[in-house]
């Protein structure tokens, strides 16, 4: 039997039609993006996270030279929110990447398969889905609902 599954999302493209907060988050992902460690791949990425109280807490990818060491930008921001906030629900994440030589060519960067994987986890625990906003530095924005719209038949505990 064949079966479907299909996912929504939005696109925008310039920052003109984002509301406020997501104007807000944008600009705080672009500016953790400036503070990234990549001396390896020379690719920034910066994470914005808005919680439920309203606060916001940024990461950035940080790379070792043992490659498998680093982290990218998503769980560097949340895995400090988990360590100390660990009631607080997340709203929405936003993330902008590119190459440091941004060129005009470079498409939003979606978040990796271990990023979606770690974001479920949060999604899970709280029960509640997180808005997902990825973007380049050109303006251009894609918006999903959850992050299950990025990893359908995902795994999480639910399972165990
Ligand atoms: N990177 C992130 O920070 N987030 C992602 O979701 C994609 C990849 C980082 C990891 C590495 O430092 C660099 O981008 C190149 O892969």
């Amino acid at each position: 039997m064949k079966k479907e599954t299909h996912i929504s999302y939005e696109y925008f493209n310039n920052k003109g039609e984002l509301n406020d907060i997501e104007k807000k988050l944008f600009a705080k992902a672009k500016e953790a993006r400036e503070n990234a460690y990549a001396p390896y791949s020379h690719f920034l990425v910066g994470c914005s996270v808005l919680l439920e109280n309203g606060e916001i807490y940024t990461g950035n990818n940080q790379e070792n030279a043992a490659y498998p060491s680093g982290l990218c930008a998503e769980r560097t921001a949340l895995f400090w929110i988990g360590a100390n906030f660990p009631s607080e629900k997340i709203k929405k994440i936003f993330i902008v990447g590119g190459p440091k030589e941004f060129s005009e060519k470079n498409p939003p960067i979606p978040p990796c398969g271990s990023c979606r994987q770690s974001i479920i986890e949060y999604e899970t625990k709280q029960n509640e889905n997180i808005e997902l906003y990825f973007s380049n530095l050109n303006d251009e924005v894609v918006k999903v609902h959850s992050i299950k719209d990025l990893l359908p038949f995902y795994f999480d505990g639910t399972f165990l």
